[in-house]
């Protein structure tokens, strides 16, 4: 960074969560009404967790939070990790504060042994301070900084092994869903509920919707390379959901997944492997697989053995709008 922040009277800090619960609120109260980042405050709390570390940068005018962002990564494996959560009082802007937050989150992440740090962006003025700090564009509104190659990042070692998703995968699931994939790359053109799931200046969200969307019994696992990369993903969400589950009665099971094309073979397998445990926890009944017109969807939904039992049987609720989709379930 060129320019020293003119941080008169603004106190900049590096915490780690658990952050006093004041601090905490007063960083929610700034960022959620801008970025939707609802978790943000449980976050700053230390309440979640396995094996993620999680660094805030908040700044502070007395008691007033001025600015804040926060970074996370893995504390094992591949060092991955994101930054979100970039928001300066408008009372307090161009004065440096979000350029020196985000450094200091950098500098921290490098220090820890960090080599990508992903973050999504729309926002012009934004991107020029992320930028200016390294950050070069991924793919759409996505953001990196550090070396990303694919071809490092995902085919170094094809052996795998599958866990459940956990925090400290944030960063790694990121570059799965956003890479040029043969069906993300479909979604976006259509616009269809895989990428309308989340708001698409937030590449975090991603990370954070599927959370959100296993909750209440459902399960979301990876597959993890030897290098550490997620190269595939499978998740079973009840379906309906809760919003939805007011307007329809019977409860079943959704699952999604995607695998990287390097990965086809045991990214097949993986997943199969996975329907077979969910079916058996979702309450031993078949579970649903919704998707659109998607050729790779459709092809991969064939080889797991689920056939189309026909188009708008059930309506998906996203965003407040319904979506018409292709039904699949397994014999
Ligand atoms: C984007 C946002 C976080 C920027 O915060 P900020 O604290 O004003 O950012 P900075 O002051 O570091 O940088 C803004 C500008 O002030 C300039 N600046 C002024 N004085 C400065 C100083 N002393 N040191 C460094 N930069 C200074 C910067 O160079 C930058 O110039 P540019 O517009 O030509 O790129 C803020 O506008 C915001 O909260 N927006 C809404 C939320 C949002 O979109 N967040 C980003 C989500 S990805």
């Amino acid at each position: 960074m060129g320019r020293q922040a003119d941080t008169t009277g603004v106190k900049l800090d590096f915490l780690s969560p658990p952050l006093p619960a004041e601090l905490a609120a007063s960083a929610a109260r700034l960022v959620v009404p801008i970025l939707h980042e609802e978790f943000l405050e449980r976050l700053l709390l230390g309440q979640f967790g396995p094996g993620a570390q999680f660094v805030a940068g908040i700044a502070r005018d007395g008691e007033k939070v001025a600015g804040h962002c926060w970074g996370g990564w893995g504390q094992s494996a591949a060092p991955i990790g994101v930054v979100a959560g970039v928001v300066t009082d408008e009372h307090y802007r161009g004065k440096g504060i979000a350029s020196a937050l985000v450094a200091g989150i950098c500098r921290r992440f490098d220090a820890a042994g960090g080599k990508l740090l992903f973050l999504g962006t729309t926002n012009p003025d934004a991107r020029r301070i992320y930028e200016r700090l390294g950050f070069r564009n991924l793919i759409g509104s996505v953001y990196c900084r550090g070396q990303f190659s694919p071809a490092r990042g995902f085919a170094t070692g094809l052996t795998a092994r599958s866990h459940p998703a956990a925090w400290r995968d944030m960063g790694s699931v990121l570059p799965l869903y956003l890479l040029p994939h043969p069906c993300m790359v479909m979604d976006s053109v259509t616009e269809l509920p895989s990428t309308r799931l989340f708001a698409p200046w937030r590449c975090f969200r991603i990370f954070w919707e599927n959370w959100q969307s296993v909750e209440n019994g459902g399960s979301w696992e990876l597959l993890e390379s030897a290098s550490g990369w997620a190269v595939a993903s499978a998740l079973a969400r009840p379906f309906p959901s809760q919003e939805e589950s007011q307007s329809a009665g019977a409860s079943d099971f959704s699952v999604d997944f995607i695998w990287h094309p390097d990965y086809s073979d045991i990214g097949l397998e993986f997943v199969r492997d996975f329907l077979r445990r969910a079916e058996k926890q979702c309450r031993g009944g078949p579970c649903l697989f919704l998707c659109d017109r998607d050729e790779w969807k459709q092809r991969a939904a064939k080889s797991l053995g689920f056939s189309c039992a026909g188009r708008g049987v059930r309506n998906m609720l996203v965003s407040g709008e319904r979506w018409a989709l292709d039904e699949y379930r397994r014999d």
